[in-house]
């Protein structure tokens, strides 16, 4: 795939016409078995307490970062950029982005244990490693649980 050189991209709230090239986005970016599908983002746009964010190049969605609220916590549910614009900090824009859109409590998220570019940009954002969740994704798949401390919060056991 060839890389594309982001200039103008903008982060904002999805919009319902933006779901279907959402699909595709998540197909591109995640492995077939972590890709959302039209049906699971459609239900997430719905969803009041959850925040669904894209970025986007002209018409085109080159990054989604989907998050919520849970027990006092803020939580990155879904996080991705197209093969063709990463490693050009649209994924740190993202997560800020998320950060700011949903400021209570601590930031928590679960990543697969191999996934060395998510952790490495989780903890550039200031995220830690606080747990494992044996064979999560898959037999012999652990999840990493990550979580940040933000100002307020009381660094509490991370409740998932
Ligand atoms: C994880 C993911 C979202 C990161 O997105 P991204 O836009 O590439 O993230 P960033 O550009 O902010 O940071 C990634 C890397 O690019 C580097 N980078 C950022 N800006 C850069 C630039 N201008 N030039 C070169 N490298 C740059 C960062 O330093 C970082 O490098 P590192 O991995 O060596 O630490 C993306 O790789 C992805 O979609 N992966 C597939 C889905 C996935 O695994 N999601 C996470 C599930 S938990």
């Amino acid at each position: 795939m060839s890389r594309v050189r982001a200039r103008g991209v903008e982060i904002g709230g999805v919009r319902f016409s933006e779901l279907r090239r959402a699909t595709i986005l998540q197909k591109r970016a995640f492995k077939p078995r972590l890709a959302y599908g039209y049906a699971t983002l459609l239900l997430l746009w719905g969803l009041p307490h959850v925040r669904f964010l894209v970025a986007r190049d002209g018409d085109r969605i080159v990054g989604c970062a989907i998050g919520d609220r849970n027990g006092g916590q803020a939580r990155v549910v879904n996080i991705c950029v197209d093969p063709d614009y990463q490693r050009q900090g649209i994924g740190a824009r993202l997560l800020r982005a998320l950060d700011t859109a949903i400021p209570e409590g601590d930031m928590v998220l679960m990543v697969e244990a191999d996934n060395q570019t998510a952790k490495s940009l989780y903890r550039r954002e200031g995220f830690k490693e606080v747990g494992v969740s044996r064979n999560y994704y898959g037999r012999n798949l652990d999840g990493i649980w990550m979580q940040k401390v933000r100002d307020g919060s009381s660094a509490a056991k991370i409740r998932i």
